[in-house]
């Protein structure tokens, strides 16, 4: 067959290294300016106070009397509270009865869907699906505006080397070029092209920065790196967002370079509005303001406000400090009314950017809250995205499974409709997920051939249900085995010092191996996980994340080949937690691993130096075939690009996906640069048998980096090039590049 061409510009993501011109307008609606004229010191200020209308939450800066905020002007920002009915009422006493009647804005976590769940954000980031990403925020931006919200905190931008650190789900893994991609879809997908449009969402750009890089993995602990790394490495994704179009930001809980992302006047000035050119507003997170005084940065909840306003933080979430303190802070001087001025404008002009100032009711609609929420195509949509984010990480051919056959389906996991939903489930709830594992394998197989055993919970040590489920798995020709981490021990505030499966579940997979029948073990995890035990003892494990809604039938599908998996991770999973970090970014070091028989080397003694899966890893039930590359020229200089072409078959009997993915890598540098750095990507669907000619464009653009003197551009030399379906499975070849 001959292969028919796919033509890519390697570089269409956009590299948040280079300076181009920034891609936000002007924000200045004239009726921003009308307003300022007639506000009060009190209520600017209001303008800039965000609380929650959560009632069950607790805590010192808890307002219960947040209506009477609303009413008199001093609050005028809400999150946590939904639906088109709720909203309107709230919208009505701050259109009706203030002074002014400027509109609320409705904030709340939208982070992977709002009532229609999608796999979590690490899961979606293994689909390495643009389009498919789009259309999800789309989706969630289209049910949370129907319940009269205005702003999701998403999308997470924190890129991630340390699975111990719960909130590593949040985000699209390990890698700045993968992350950029997703941030962007994300945020055009919440956004599109209109925010003015009752049906998409202002997007916030989080956590600002760095977030993912918390010392020991332990959730808002400290964060320090050099200038360099974090540029190269964790700034692009949100950089990727804020070139979008998103217009708010974040800023984090943790400090960087000793001073705390709330009040970092370097992230919030010059690197966010001076060099990126950023136009809308920032936002603390929860109490992030007051938590300065536990850094030992501010002396009190005053001084920490003055601190972050000064700095350019402009909206303060739920910590009350600006309600309590910045008045004062203005009248003294110690803020000057410009900075007010700035912040007050900057959430203004947002509001009328989402349209609040022509309709203030525009997203408060019962009718599309009914309609457009949890509808067939929603579902529908959140099953594929849910089957095309699991990543086949190992198959003995046991997998797919066929219908008919006699099954054991086993495991803590196995009969959870919750821990589908993932953390942050926006408005999710367990009574909308039609099926769990189970249920959809005995739909899908017929249930007389289906037999279930929970054999243990997901925590603890309680072996009494062994026996029933090695019994189970005796009557049976195949066991699945469902087990992973409760929902719960990751996202926010769930870091773990053991990455390995928890409690007793690894031990009864050993239990379940030892009958001699074969076992598919399917995963449900937010975190990479240390998996060296159970890869000994799994015929397969389908890594499904928690998949969302649909995530019992995407299982299913896959399970019985209906879907042909083609998932790719987008993290690497390491042998054990002593390699970690580990990611495919690394650099060489002066002395690489290469002779087992010396002894300086950079190496461990006891364990490999290569992960377990590698970052880019992801089998298919059929399988692919790469040809040697093919370069255009094995040279090129200045402006001119030289293209890199490889055909790729499906060999197998199936048809199938491949993730094809770039790597380049720079072999001196004025800094040391990484041994793979990925480039490019493209998701190809190939029938059995056919080939397809894949051609990546090379240009000066993918070889740009932050030289010494931190200026950003591409350097004279060598430079290696690889393709392949994973970072560490790949074809190889060299070119030069003169300047
Ligand atoms: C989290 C944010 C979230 C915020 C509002 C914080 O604790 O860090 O990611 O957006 O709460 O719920």
């Amino acid at each position: 067959m001959k292969p028919s061409l796919i033509i890519l510009a390697a570089a269409c993501v956009m590299l948040a290294g280079c300076n181009a011109a920034p891609a936000q307008g002007e924000l200045n609606d004239p009726r921003v300016e009308k307003l300022m004229k007639k506000m009060t010191l009190d209520e600017k200020i209001g303008q800039l106070v965000l609380f929650t209308s959560d009632w069950s939450v607790t805590g010192p800066t808890m307002r219960q009397g947040y209506i009477d905020d609303i009413r008199s002007g001093r609050c005028g920002n809400i999150f946590n509270a939904y639906t088109a009915d709720y909203t309107r009422k709230l919208q009505e006493i701050a259109v009706n009865e203030t002074r002014l009647g400027i509109p609320l804005l409705f904030g709340y976590d939208v982070i992977h869907g709002f009532r229609t769940i999608f796999p979590i954000n690490l899961g979606m980031s293994a689909s390495w699906d643009e389009q498919e990403i789009e259309e999800a925020a789309r989706i969630a931006a289209v049910e949370a505006t129907a319940a009269g919200l205005h702003w999701t905190y998403s999308p997470m931008c924190d890129i991630c080397v340390e699975p111990r650190w719960g909130r590593i789900s949040e985000g699209a893994g390990e890698d700045p070029f993968l992350g950029s991609m997703v941030a962007a879809a994300m945020t055009r997908g919440y956004q599109g092209n209109d925010l003015s449009d009752p049906a998409t969402l202002l997007a916030c750009v989080k956590h600002f920065a760095a977030y993912g890089a918390p010392q020991g993995g332990r959730d808002y602990n400290t964060v320090d790196m050099s200038e360099r790394w974090l540029r190269e490495f964790y700034l692009p994704p949100y950089k990727a967002a804020v070139d979008a179009g998103a217009l708010s930001v974040m800023a984090s809980f943790n400090e960087l370079d000793g001073v705390p992302a709330t009040a970092n006047s370097f992230l919030l000035q010059d690197v966010l509005r001076n060099e990126w050119g950023f136009k809308g507003f920032v936002v603390s997170d929860y109490t992030g303001i007051n938590e300065m005084v536990n850094h030992g940065f501010a002396a009190d909840v005053e001084d920490a406000g003055r601190l972050a306003i000064n700095a350019g933080l402009d909206m303060d979430m739920q910590g009350a400090s600006y309600f309590t303190y910045l008045k004062d802070l203005v009248k003294s001087g110690k803020v000057s009314k410009r900075t007010l001025d700035t912040a007050v404008r900057r959430v203004l002009n947002v509001k009328a950017a989402l349209g609040l100032f022509d309709d203030p009711y525009k997203y408060c609609s019962p009718e599309r809250e009914a309609s457009q929420t949890l509808t067939g195509e929603n579902k529908a949509f959140a099953r594929k995205l849910a089957a095309d984010c699991m990543v086949l990480l190992t198959n003995d051919g046991i997998l797919p499974l066929r219908r008919g056959e006699k099954i054991a389906v086993i495991g803590a996991l196995a009969d959870s409709k919750d821990d589908l939903l993932g953390s942050w489930r926006g408005a999710g709830e367990e009574k909308s997920v039609p099926a769990s594992i189970l249920e959809a394998i005995r739909e899908a197989n017929g249930s007389s051939n289906v037999i279930y055993a929970e054999g243990c919970k997901e925590a603890g040590n309680d072996r009494s249900g062994f026996s029933k489920a090695i019994a189970a798995a005796n009557s049976a020709s195949k066991v699945v085995l469902v087990i992973g981490e409760d929902c719960q021990w990751t996202g926010e505030a769930a870091s773990r010092s053991d990455i390995r499966i928890p409690g007793v579940q690894s031990e009864l997979l050993q239990k379940l191996a030892a009958t001699g029948k074969p076992v598919v073990v399917v995963l449900l995890n937010g975190r990479p996980l240390d998996l060296s035990e159970e890869v000994q003892y799994a015929g397969a494990m389908l890594e499904a994340w928690f998949p969302g809604t649909m995530g019992g039938y995407a299982v299913a599908d896959v399970l019985f080949g209906d879907v042909n998996p083609g998932g790719k991770l987008s993290v690497t999973f390491p042998r054990n937690l002593g390699q970690v970090p580990i990611y495919h970014y690394a650099k060489n070091t002066g002395r690489p691993f290469l002779d087992p028989d010396a002894k300086y080397q950079s190496r461990y003694l006891d364990v490999p130096n290569e992960p377990l899966f590698a970052f880019g890893h992801g089998l298919s039930y059929t399988s692919f075939d790469y040809s040697e590359l093919e370069l255009s020229a094995d040279s090129f200089g200045g402006y001119e690009s030289i293209t890199a072409d490889v055909t790729l078959t499906n060999t197998g009997e199936r048809a199938g996906s491949e993730t094809v993915q770039l790597y380049i890598r720079d072999l001196v540098g004025s800094v040391t640069r990484p041994v793979k750095q990925l480039k490019g990507f493209t998701k190809v669907y190939l029938g059995p048998g056919e080939s397809r000619k894949i051609r990546f464009t090379i240009d000066k653009s993918l070889l740009e980096f932050y030289r010494q003197d931190m200026s950003w551009g591409a350097e004279t030399g060598d430079f290696k090039l690889f393709i392949g379906g994973s970072s560490d499975k790949v074809r190889e070849a060299s070119f030069r590049y003169e300047e």
